[in-house]
């Protein structure tokens, strides 16, 4: 007997995929909806290898607010709904502001209008930790009540007023619950290297940059500054494993069904409560791989904040939920993921 049904969007992209595992290996029945403009049908396949289980699959747009409804008609009951479904470039949001504002936003407001309807307990939004920007001093690690700092491009504004949307829908008294999760940064793949991150193009993120430079597809990675404030003179973030991050949200997702949140909007950072620095990051990946990163020091990249790490304090005795995985094990699994996709690429 399934424990119900949860929709996931953007359920085939990086942190989507890992939580539909997750979820499936808990006993939810996973409906992923995607429109695959940042990622693969093929990691349906994926999901089912790992659990022996296919999650149904619909290819929407969730700005389309009559498809949704139809997939609501068609999959009646569904209990909780995790949005993953949104733009995450930094770089380009600032170029082009609309695409993010339209897309981040017309699919939160499209779920909260639909959500009541059809009787959705819960609601789970993947929001981050930009929205702290950079913390002062004194609140460092940064927890849930650190005030919010005006957001340095469009993208990071899209989290910040899809929390506000979510916090103003819940508070005029709608009927379902929220969770808010700021996810500080995720990185690594599935243990069994069958699901990872798939970035399009050229990686803005430091983690497939590294990977695809030990693996020679890019001649060198670019250290953004090595003068800022901090031991080594780089930046400094809390590098969370993906696989750690996506049993928070079956913690999250069984606290709404059983209704057993404090609060109708409860906020939970998600990270491991240890900050490390890019240069820390390498050559932790250089010793547990034993493969050399090309890389070179360049000027600080626009809008890098110099450090954040989590306080996860809420989440561990709230929730319950610590992170386990060791950065070494993660960087491990980030660099066999990669393996396996230039294995891939061969055949
Ligand atoms: C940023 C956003 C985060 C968002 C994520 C999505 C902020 C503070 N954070 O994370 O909210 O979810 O993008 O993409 O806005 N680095 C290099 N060389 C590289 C790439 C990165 O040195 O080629 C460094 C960066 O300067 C930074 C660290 O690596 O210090 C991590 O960068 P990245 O992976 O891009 O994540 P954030 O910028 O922290």
């Amino acid at each position: 007997m399934s424990k119900g049904r949860i929709l996931v969007t953007g359920g085939t992209g990086y942190i989507g995929s890992h939580t539909a595992v997750e979820l499936q290996n808990a006993g939810y029945e996973v409906i992923i909806i995607d429109n695959l403009s940042n990622s693969n049908i093929e990691v349906l396949d994926g999901i089912e290898k790992i659990t022996g289980i296919r999650p149904a699959f619909k290819e929407m747009d969730l700005c389309d607010k009559a498809a949704l409804e139809d997939l609501f008609v068609q999959y009646p009951g569904i209990l909780g709904v995790i949005n993953f479904a949104a733009y995450k470039a930094v770089g380009e949001s600032v170029k082009m502001p609309l695409k993010y504002y339209h897309n981040n936003l017309v699919s939160v407001v499209n779920l909260m209008e639909l959500m009541p309807k059809y009787n959705v307990k819960g609601f789970v939004f993947s929001s981050s930790c930009t929205v702290y920007g950079q913390p002062d001093k004194e609140y460092l690690p940064v927890t849930e009540s650190a005030p919010r700092k005006k957001a340095m491009s469009p993208y990071g504004n899209t989290k910040a007023i899809c929390e506000d949307i979510i916090h103003d829908t819940i508070t005029s008294g709608a009927t379902f619950k929220s969770i808010i999760l700021r996810y500080f940064n995720p990185i690594g793949a599935h243990p069994t290297a069958i699901i990872g991150e798939l970035p399009n193009g050229v990686p803005q993120n430091l983690l497939p940059f590294v990977t695809q430079t030990a693996a020679g597809i890019r001649e060198q990675l670019s250290v953004y500054g090595n003068d800022y404030n901090t031991p080594d003179g780089s930046c400094i973030r809390d590098y969370i494993n993906v696989v750690d991050l996506a049993k928070a949200h079956v913690i999250a997702v069984d606290r709404m069904i059983q209704d057993k949140c404090l609060e109708p909007v409860e906020i939970f950072n998600l990270g491991t409560g240890r900050g490390l620095s890019v240069l820390e990051i390498l050559n932790t990946f250089e010793k547990v791989t034993g493969v050399k990163v090309n890389y070179k020091i360049v000027g600080r990249r626009e809008g890098d904040i110099e450090q954040v790490w989590a306080d996860p304090v809420k989440a561990n005795t709230v929730l319950g939920w610590t992170a386990t995985e060791s950065v070494e094990d993660t960087l491990a699994s980030a660099w066999k993921w990669q393996q396996k996709l230039m294995a891939d690429a061969k055949k």
